[in-house]
């Protein structure tokens, strides 16, 4: 199908936005319609509010929301909100949690939580002239924020350090204003970003009456001021152990020939990426689902960790574990940018109820509860890996999405699982046991 280039789609109303969609691309086809429509909120104000969140909006696209009850982290019990669609991920994250509540539960600590926003600019003249020039100025830099700053320094966060960096070897004439930052509870997006925009202007201003600069000198040409997302000063660390002994996972696996391959499966993550980046991966399936839940920017969380993954020259595990005088332990240390103020915490009503079952967190403490759950969901991964092999879990879950697929009835549905109790799992298998219960 042809479909011309269309001009104003975003001036035109949500009803003619559809409409255009659907005669376009669906030839006209009202099931498609009612397909968009399906999922609209009865609640007019509650679609409007989630209309309004994004450009363009035409309907509203569901993710399950579960809960993962049992977390006990340093002490304290949560039950943890994961917004995800892939099957299993929940029920990974809770078996690992009961697993640990009874082993003392995890222990986390925050290592640091700042961040970094850079101004990036060219300048062609004399290096020292630019040094001097910047250590002259960088009073007036943290001057020309305080209106920006001001309410973020009355509760202990603002403009931790600015320092200038040379990276002309790399790129003629580019330096940077590199600066680091203290957000407190705010993702703080919005705070460095505005700081950063003044400190380029600021900059500019005072290179145009720097005495010491030449015609062209005084001509800083600012590219770009935004903050970076690689935040490995934000980093938060999780970690549980329990005696070898106590590892008993699986009725009948002994627990040391599991702590041995469980290590060893570790080891494989930290040499071979290949293998790195699909273990990380299971890391982000808890992560990014507790992310997602608590209205953070995932993809923020995502950029860094893998950057972070690599900080050595090479991609690698982000979780470690070692076996110690007869004690098992397991590690993960990640950065990690939350926010539990602004942004969606106040807008998304689901959000909204995720950071109230959580106990109205502070940043530092969602750091740790979302590390923990990344560790957990590691744990669950490598534990049905190196013992029955990931797909005998994984398609138990996966059951309902077949069955749901061929829209079995209840009824159906519970002969099925019943029936997968005891045979393998493959979509054929069950396509085949529906066509016989049908017959
Ligand atoms: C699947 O979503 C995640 C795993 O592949 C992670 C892993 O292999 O460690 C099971």
């Amino acid at each position: 199908m042809m479909v011309n280039p269309v001009s104003g789609f975003s001036k035109l109303s949500k009803s003619e936005k559809i409409d255009w969609v659907i005669s376009n691309y669906f030839s006209g086809d009202d099931q498609a319609r009612d397909r968009i429509m399906q999922y609209w909120n009865s609640d007019t104000e509650l679609q409007r509010l989630h209309d309004e969140f994004i450009e363009n909006t035409i309907t509203n696209y569901y993710l399950p929301f579960g809960i993962a009850p049992n977390f006990l982290i340093n002490d304290k019990l949560y039950a943890v909100p994961l917004a995800i669609e892939e099957s299993s991920v929940v029920a990974a994250a809770s078996k690992s949690a009961k697993f640990w509540l009874d082993r003392g539960g995890f222990r986390t600590r925050v290592l640091g939580t700042k961040k970094v926003g850079q101004v990036h600019f060219i300048f062609k003249g004399e290096h020292d002239k630019l040094k001097e020039f910047f250590r002259s100025t960088k009073d007036k830099l943290f001057i020309a924020v305080n209106s920006i700053t001001r309410n973020m320094q009355k509760r202990g966060g603002g403009i931790l350090d600015i320092s200038l960096v040379d990276k002309t070897a790399d790129l003629e004439g580019y330096y940077q204003l590199h600066a680091r930052f203290e957000t407190l509870d705010a993702m703080g997006a919005n705070f460095i970003n505005s700081c950063l925009e003044q400190f380029a202007k600021t900059l500019k201003d005072e290179a145009l009456v720097y005495p010491a600069f030449s015609k062209d000198e005084k001509e800083i040409q600012v590219i770009m001021s935004i903050l970076s997302n690689y935040v490995p000063e934000c980093l938060v660390q999780a970690e549980v152990q329990c005696p070898i002994d106590d590892l008993t996972v699986i009725k009948g696996i002994r627990t040391d020939e599991f702590a041995a391959k469980f290590v060893q499966a570790i080891r494989i993550a930290e040499i071979e990426p290949y293998r790195a980046v699909t273990h990380n991966k299971g890391i982000m399936n808890g992560v990014d689902a507790v992310v997602v839940a608590t209205g953070n920017d995932f993809r923020a969380i995502e950029s860094c960790v893998h950057a972070y993954a690599s900080r050595n020259g090479q991609y690698t595990s982000l979780s470690g574990a070692e076996l110690d005088d007869g004690i098992f332990r397991f590690w993960l240390e990640i950065p990690l940018a939350l926010g539990t103020v602004g942004g969606l915490t106040r807008l998304h009503p689901l959000v909204g109820f995720a950071h109230e079952l959580l106990g109205n967190p502070s940043a530092p403490e969602l750091m740790q509860i979302v590390a923990a759950v990344g560790l957990a969901q590691n744990f669950a991964a490598l534990t049905s890996l190196v013992t029955t092999g990931i797909q005998q879990g994984h398609m138990k879950m996966h059951l309902m999405n077949i069955l749901n697929e061929f829209k079995a009835t209840d009824t159906e549905k519970s002969q099925l699982v019943e029936h997968f109790k005891t045979h393998t799992v493959t979509h054929s298998a069950v396509v085949k046991a529906l066509e016989r219960l049908r017959l």
